[in-house]
């Protein structure tokens, strides 16, 4: 199936990621937030980003107003009626992304294939709150989006060939280098780099080393671009350990359990980079 204008829900750090690689890669690309705020705000994310691009060399001044004119925000669900394709990246909520769903159902033409961008929820779940589990898969995006060249596609007991298909082109088209996984929660990545991270974090509360020290031994040690430590305060704690939890209830095993520093880091607000702290300080927080 051939897709044309793009629809994404939310436009957060992953929507608008997501939103600036369909807008280069070509698509119209509809984007929908909750509020004229909140898509004000992703609009300047992207922004931002594609100036960094320019700045770069990665992206040719035209290209870029190219894309900014494919672009377009909304706060109504209804606008999206007439996407082909739509990615949703909203908040890990399962109730909310199942009522969203069920929504979007009633309101798509039939062919439109629904993606979500979850990193941990079950899609089979959500794509049993719609009449279209045949046209619906996974598709998780790495952040910062632009950058990563990764994508999972994730396919449910329910998902097509014909869908697995074009979604698996659609990501492609994106410019990306796309991967098949299945339905588990966490799917590839994620099921190997969420024990890493708590582990990382389980080693400072037991005073193996310090934060510093932590990092540099996986940078300079492994050749990882980021410590551990920092890429929890990059990601965000808050994502992570929601992450985890998701995760060590899907398979009761102790390495997806969050570990209590995690935790209390959680509950003090520290959630990296996004608040200005979390296992480092960052100018600028809130
Ligand atoms: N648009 C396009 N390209 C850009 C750009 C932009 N806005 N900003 C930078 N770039 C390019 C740069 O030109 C550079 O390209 P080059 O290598 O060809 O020169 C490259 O991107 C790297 O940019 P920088 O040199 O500015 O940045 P760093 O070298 O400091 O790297 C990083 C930054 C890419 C974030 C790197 O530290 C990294 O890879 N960190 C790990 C990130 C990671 O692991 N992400 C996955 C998290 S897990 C996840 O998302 C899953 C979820 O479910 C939790």
């Amino acid at each position: 199936m051939a897709i044309h204008e793009v629809g994404v829900l939310g436009a957060g750090l992953m929507g608008s990621g997501i939103a600036e690689v369909a807008a280069k890669a070509g698509y119209e690309t509809l984007v929908r937030e909750v509020t004229e705020d909140l898509a004000a705000r992703g609009l300047t994310r992207i922004e931002t980003s594609m100036a960094k691009a320019v700045e770069k060399g990665k992206l040719a001044s035209a290209d870029r107003d190219a894309a900014r004119k494919r672009l377009k925000t909304t706060t109504k669900l209804s606008d999206l009626s007439g996407c082909d394709l739509i990615v949703e990246a909203i908040v890990e909520n399962l109730d909310l992304k199942k009522e969203t769903y069920r929504e979007l159902d009633r309101l798509c033409k039939p062919e439109t294939i629904f993606c979500s961008n979850t990193s941990s929820l079950t899609i089979t779940e959500m794509s049993a709150a719609t009449q279209r589990p045949d046209r619906f898969a996974g598709l998780h995006f790495f952040n910062p989006v632009p950058i990563m060249k990764l994508v999972e596609v994730v396919r449910t007991i329910g998902t097509s060939d014909a869908t697995a298909e074009t979604v698996f082109a659609f990501a492609r088209s994106l410019g990306k280098e796309p991967i098949r996984t299945r339905d588990n929660s966490g799917f590839i990545v994620n099921r190997l780099l969420v024990p890493y991270l708590l582990d990382a974090v389980r080693a400072l509360e037991e005073g193996v080393g310090t934060a510093e020290d932590i990092d540099k031994g996986m940078e300079l040690g492994c050749g990882y671009p980021m410590g551990p430590l920092k890429l929890l305060d990059f990601v965000g704690l808050d994502t992570t350990y929601a992450i985890a939890e998701i995760m060590f209830l899907e398979y009761r095993e102790k390495r997806f359990a969050p570990p209590p520093l995690l935790k209390r880091m959680v509950l003090a607000g520290r959630y990296g980079k996004k608040s200005g702290r979390g296992f480092y300080e960052y100018g600028g927080g809130k």
